[in-house]
């Protein structure tokens, strides 16, 4: 830990300078110079890269929020003071589209970025790679998963699904394993999981254990409509793509139609995805049948492109 300390300190310990110099001292430095464990928070391209995408005000408040404080506290650490674990297992609740698993992604990365985790990378797991079928098989499935995810982030999408296999099932035994790593691998993974509100709620309501163990929760709302058309925009510009007035007004109406806010099934993002990737092959086959076409024409979707991806309709 002393490596990382200011040489000042050694200077104080030895009598040679007083408290008020190194106050002193310190505030006139960043961070950085006297912690070379110091990330500056802007050097990270994830998290340039959640700051980028469209809406998400509160989440990307909240991993501010908690950056500030990780940060801190492993400088606090480092400089021999008293500092709180840095416990940064989460909750992400929110209808689907909304985010989740691309702000987990960026999350590891980010914590990579500042040395809060090793490696950063996620593994996405499901009721099925952590419920065994039998006694002892649960343990060992949920063991293995942890081992993979040390060093990054496990990501348990509809993580109730866990308690829904009534009074046989091992999806408890898989909570209590999942509990039980959570202590044995302190601070060298991150634990989200993600739902829909309601369950999820229900879920820690019905798990009070559980829920001590996450100490941030964020709520992934679902995108307005002028959110998903700037995430067509975004989506669409990152494919070299662009479109006409009328596929713009098709869109919005689609778009429309789905976006009752609250809706569950309302697709958000992903169903802007889907209709991008569905219409850039309407256009595709469009152009193939006029044979000779310009690099506009290639470039543009018209209105007779912009479609629903099967998955929506
Ligand atoms: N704010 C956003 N800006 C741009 N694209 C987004 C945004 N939120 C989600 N997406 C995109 O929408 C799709 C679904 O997002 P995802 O993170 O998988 O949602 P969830 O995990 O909540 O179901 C992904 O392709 C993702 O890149
Ligand atoms: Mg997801």
């Amino acid at each position: 830990m002393k490596e990382y300390m200011d040489p000042i300190f050694d200077q104080f310990e030895q009598g040679k300078v007083s408290t008020e110099y190194v106050l002193k001292e310190l505030a006139n430095k960043k961070p950085k110079e006297s912690n070379p464990n110091y990330c500056d928070m802007k050097e990270s391209k994830a998290l340039e890269e959640l700051n980028d995408l469209i809406g998400l005000k509160d989440v990307k408040e909240i991993v501010e929020e908690i950056l500030a404080v990780v940060m801190i506290q492993k400088i606090r650490k480092e400089s021999g003071l008293k500092h709180e674990p840095l416990v940064s297992h989460m909750i992400f609740k929110g209808n689907p589209g909304t985010g989740k698993t691309t702000v987990a992604r960026l999350i590891g990365q980010i914590f990579s970025d500042i040395q809060l985790l090793e490696k950063g990378h996620i593994i996405e797991v499901e009721r099925a790679d952590l419920v065994g079928e039998y006694i002892g098989h649960t343990a060992v499935k949920v063991r293995e998963h942890i081992r993979k995810a040390l060093g990054g982030v496990m990501f348990i999408d509809e993580a109730y699904s866990l308690c829904r296999g009534g009074k046989k099932d091992f999806g408890k035994e898989a909570i209590d394993a999942l509990v039980k790593g959570m202590e044995d691998y302190k601070e060298q993974f991150i634990l989200i999981l993600a739902g829909y509100t309601d369950e999820m709620d229900d879920f820690l309501r019905t798990n009070p254990g559980l829920k001590s163990r996450f100490p941030i929760h964020i709520d992934f709302p679902d995108y307005t409509l002028e959110d998903l058309l700037k995430i067509a925009e975004v989506m669409l510009e990152d494919r070299e793509y662009t479109i006409s007035i009328g596929a713009k007004e098709k869109l919005t109406n689609i778009l429309k139609k789905h976006t009752k806010q609250g809706d569950i099934y309302s697709g958000n993002a992903r169903l802007v995805r889907n209709i991008v990737e569905k219409s850039i092959r309407k256009q595709a086959l469009r152009l193939k049948t006029t044979k000779k076409f310009t690099r506009s024409d290639l470039i543009t979707l018209k209105k007779q492109d912009v479609m629903e991806g099967e998955e929506n309709v």
